[in-house]
């Protein structure tokens, strides 16, 4: 019966034992079964939070959230600690940022990072302590900039020689102040499995090595800039420690080299811890990955004598990607006849407007029947969306049992990242709201959007 349809599915999706399961680590600890084979989030069943809240729904589990804001810390602290030195990590907002998250994550000991005046009013909301704020990205405006400076932010990320001079300008009018760091761009480009390192990447991002000693050069010039260190990022969704191993060397040659101008106190070495999407991703644990990096850095120090600066990472996917869950109800359902097999599409009431990364990076995900456990044989599926794009893809391939009928509630895993903030209101289909589950409670942190917000942009409607 499956083999009428393996001929289309990727080599890396295995049919289940169970098309009920929920693998560990891709759901949130807290995902079961109840008695009646309903999925529980939190405490909280499906069924329930759908009655409650609609659907789409993007729940959130904030014991997941927790533990793993406190499990990342207190990898790098140990981490830091057995080699010598210190670490702080900062949650990255851009993964998913509203003040409810910003409150949890600082709670448990992390700072906030932030690429936007948005984000970073975000974090000021929450009552996030501005000195335990980073500030990124490539194209801050002046408006943006003197907001920073003048809410006492921790650090600035300078990204360009232009941006040394706004701030230059903001620093002197002001009387301030702010410590900074530079972005370089190391030349790795981490993806996954593998990692790339090229003499020049070409991408927006950063300074090139070879213009930084210019740069920070500039930057210890200015009075009201005070250089804190060196801050590279190598991507996103990597699996292993090569390529941070890789990027620390490149960058600490940079950094020894920067010392015979002055001390460098610090070192960030950016984000991009991979998480599991489905059974078929396995990531490095993060105390794992933390060692290996740390102890990298450590040796890259002693072997050019240097000392070893205290440590900054800014993970944002490994600690709210697997905690969110997104629960869509079935509408229509459809057999394909394809030349090699059959492909079934189940439709559901949400898509590339609440979870656009299928769509944009041909992202994989796992998704289970959530109003009741499935009777049917695992059945090829392809989750759609409902909008008019036939790449409104919700999840590529997925093995859902073969009785999946229309009003079933349906769960895809691991939408806690890059999901809600890519979200957009395509064909006028309004964003769900974000509801936060634990100890069996549930409560909106984010309210939806109704029509009435869309049609309110309309300055045709009376
Ligand atoms: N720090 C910097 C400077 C970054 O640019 C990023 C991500 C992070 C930290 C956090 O990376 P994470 O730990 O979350 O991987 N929209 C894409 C990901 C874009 C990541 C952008 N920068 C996606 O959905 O896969």
């Amino acid at each position: 019966m499956h083999s009428a349809v393996s001929s289309i599915a990727p080599e890396w999706l295995v049919v289940p034992d169970d098309a009920n399961d929920l693998v560990p680590g891709v759901w949130p600890a807290s995902a079961v079964r109840d008695a009646d084979g309903e999925l529980v989030i939190g405490g909280v069943t499906a069924g329930e939070l759908a009655r409650t809240f609609g659907t789409p729904l993007q729940v959130l589990d904030e014991t997941e959230v927790r533990r793993r804001a406190a499990q990342t810390r207190s990898a790098f602290d140990a981490a830091a600690a057995a080699h010598g030195t210190t670490a702080r990590v900062y949650y990255a907002g851009k993964a998913l940022l509203n003040t409810t998250i910003v409150r949890w994550v600082t709670d448990e000991g992390l700072n906030v990072d932030v690429c936007t005046g948005g984000e970073l009013e975000v974090a000021l909301a929450a009552g996030a302590d501005a000195a335990r704020l980073g500030f990124h990205g490539n194209n801050k405006s002046v408006a943006e900039l003197e907001r920073a400076v003048e809410v006492g932010i921790g650090t600035i990320v300078i990204d360009s020689e232009i941006e040394i001079e706004r701030l230059a300008a903001i620093v002197s009018r002001t009387g301030t102040t702010q410590r900074v760091m530079l972005r370089v761009n190391s030349g790795v480009h981490a993806e996954t499995h593998d990692f790339l390192a090229t003499a020049h990447e070409d991408q927006k991002f950063g300074t090139p090595l070879a213009l930084a000693p210019t740069l920070v050069a500039r930057i210890r010039d200015i009075e009201g800039l005070e250089f804190a260190g060196l801050h590279c990022h190598i991507g996103s969704q990597i699996f292993g420690v090569a390529g941070f191993r890789e990027s620390a060397s490149r960058v600490l040659d940079l950094h020894q080299e920067l010392l015979a101008g002055g001390d460098i106190p610090q070192l960030n070495l950016g984000g991009g811890f991979g998480i599991a999407y489905t059974r078929a991703d396995t990531p490095t644990p993060i105390a794992e990955l933390a060692e290996g990096i740390v102890a990298a850095v450590a040796e890259g120090c002693a072997a050019r004598g240097i000392p070893v600066p205290a440590l900054s990472f800014e993970p944002g996917r490994a600690i709210v990607g697997n905690a969110g869950v997104t629960l869509y109800e079935v509408g229509t359902i459809k057999d394909v006849a394809l030349d090699t097999g059959s492909r079934r599409y189940v439709s559901v009431d949400g898509g590339m407007s609440d979870n656009a990364r299928p769509a944009l990076y041909g992202a994989q995900y796992s998704a289970r029947l959530a109003s009741r456990a499935g009777s049917g044989e695992p059945a090829l599926t392809r989750v759609v969306g409902k909008h008019c794009e036939s790449g409104d893809i919700v999840v590529d391939h997925e093995h859902l049992p073969a009785d999946v009928a229309p009003g079933d509630l349906l769960a895809v895993a691991a939408t806690g990242a890059y999901c809600a903030p890519l979200s957009s209101n395509y064909n006028h289909v309004p964003r769900p709201p974000i509801v936060a589950v634990a100890d069996g409670a549930a409560r909106v942190i984010v309210r939806g959007e109704t029509l009435n917000d869309l049609l309110g942009r309309d300055a045709g409607i009376e």
